[in-house]
């Protein structure tokens, strides 16, 4: 079972009994640090778990269930552990809140300081970083600082100058709050398969702080008497950023950091900031590390967005790409969870524009019919 420095007195009055009413993340205010519902004005957690028909049939997996992480108020899971944190440096009366992110946790930042009232700083790579995300940290009022170096250099920074200016670090390496709000996740999907955790279940890996959580908040479930066993839980990685894969793989707990190439930012880390946490969890689930191509998370992202109508962003739809790369390892496990972590709508370079069609037509009836009837499958005279 996992450490965390928080403790609570487990047991089933823990958990929230079907009939009561909170919706979100703050229904399991029980099994959190604080309750931030008073403080912190926008909706998080209580994403959708969704059945998707044509995604299961073209995957045969009839078990398969997605967490729509994608829904949250700024479109990933970042917004659980923003809302806690945030929430967290009101009550400590922190003066300013800051961030080192590849994107979306910074964008959740700023959206979430806005909402308090609190200055936010948005550490960030120049290298990796999308513009379009820039100005969406911008749009919510953020300033960002983008360092010309990689992830782990504007880590490094934010953490230095929290220190030295007495600003709230939302840093997931660094604030246990952000476990504590992402393990929410897990409560959810267990509540909504029906009070039952899932067989199996597909996490993207970057930093490893949304793995770990995920578990921490299974083996709480457990612990609290209302689950008997934990999933399976398979780390997803970039094959350009998948220096916890190969440690496990090699039977390691340490790792070897390499640089990123994958253009999934959000997974591109090459020494993780919660790796260690991430591979101890993987083990007590008797997990494994799954590595997905680039190519491999472009298709998922294609498919996602074609069969089931839900636009995820490349990070985001990794553990997806990893569940069809690990098919046939599945020893008859039924319930298959995917976690989809980020939406796709905020930075457009990655929609999969190989599919659907633009036709470009005069206002003209007929020009209109002999170009459709170009179409495959086309209905012309
Ligand atoms: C969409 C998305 N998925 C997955 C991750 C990876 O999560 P973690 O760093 O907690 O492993 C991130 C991190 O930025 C992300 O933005």
């Amino acid at each position: 079972m996992s450490e965390t420095p928080y403790r609570y007195a487990y047991s089933p009055a823990l958990v929230p009994a079907p009939g009561e009413p909170e919706a979100g993340m703050w229904r399991w205010r029980r099994l959190l640090p604080l309750d931030g519902s008073d403080v912190y004005p926008l909706a998080v957690g209580g994403t959708p778990l969704v059945a998707l028909p044509r995604l299961r049939a073209a995957l045969g997996l009839p078990g398969l269930v997605l967490k729509d992480e994608t829904r949250g108020p700024t479109g990933s899971n970042k917004d659980r552990a923003t809302a806690l944190c945030c929430a967290d440096a009101v009550r400590r009366g922190a003066p300013a809140i800051a961030c080192a992110s590849s994107g979306n946790l910074a964008v959740s930042l700023a959206a979430g300081a806005a909402a308090v009232g609190l200055p936010a700083y948005c550490f960030v790579s120049a290298r990796t970083v999308s513009p379009a995300k820039v100005d969406l940290m911008r749009a919510y009022g953020a300033t960002v600082v983008r360092v010309d170096g990689p992830y782990e250099a504007a880590y490094r920074l934010s953490e230095q100058v929290c220190a030295r200016l007495g600003w709230y670090s939302r840093n997931t390496g660094s604030n246990p709050l952000a476990v504590q709000a992402k393990k929410t996740v897990a409560f959810e999907v267990w509540e909504q398969l029906g009070r039952r955790l899932p067989d199996v279940a597909y996490l993207p890996v970057g930093d490893g702080t949304t793995l770990a959580a995920f578990v921490v908040g299974c083996e709480e479930l457990v612990r609290c008497g209302v689950a008997d066993r934990l999933p399976r839980v398979i780390g997803v990685q970039a094959e350009g950023a998948a220096p916890l894969a190969q440690a496990f793989a090699a039977g390691r707990l340490n790792w070897t950091p390499v640089e990123s190439t994958t253009f999934a930012d959000g997974i591109g880390v090459g020494d993780p900031f919660f790796g260690r946490p991430a591979l101890e969890a993987v083990r007590r689930t008797a997990g494994e590390f799954v590595t997905v191509s680039d190519d491999a998370i472009r298709e998922a992202v294609a498919l996602l967005a074609r069969t089931a109508g839900l636009l995820a962003a490349p990070a985001g739809a990794a553990a997806l790409a990893g569940a069809i790369a690990h098919q046939g390892r599945r020893a008859g496990e039924e319930r298959v969870l995917v976690l989809v972590t980020g939406t796709g709508l905020k930075d457009q370079r990655w929609l999969p524009r190989e599919q659907g069609a633009v036709l470009d037509v005069a206002p003209d009836l007929t020009a209109v019919l002999a170009a459709l009837s170009e179409q495959p499958g086309g209905q012309g005279d």
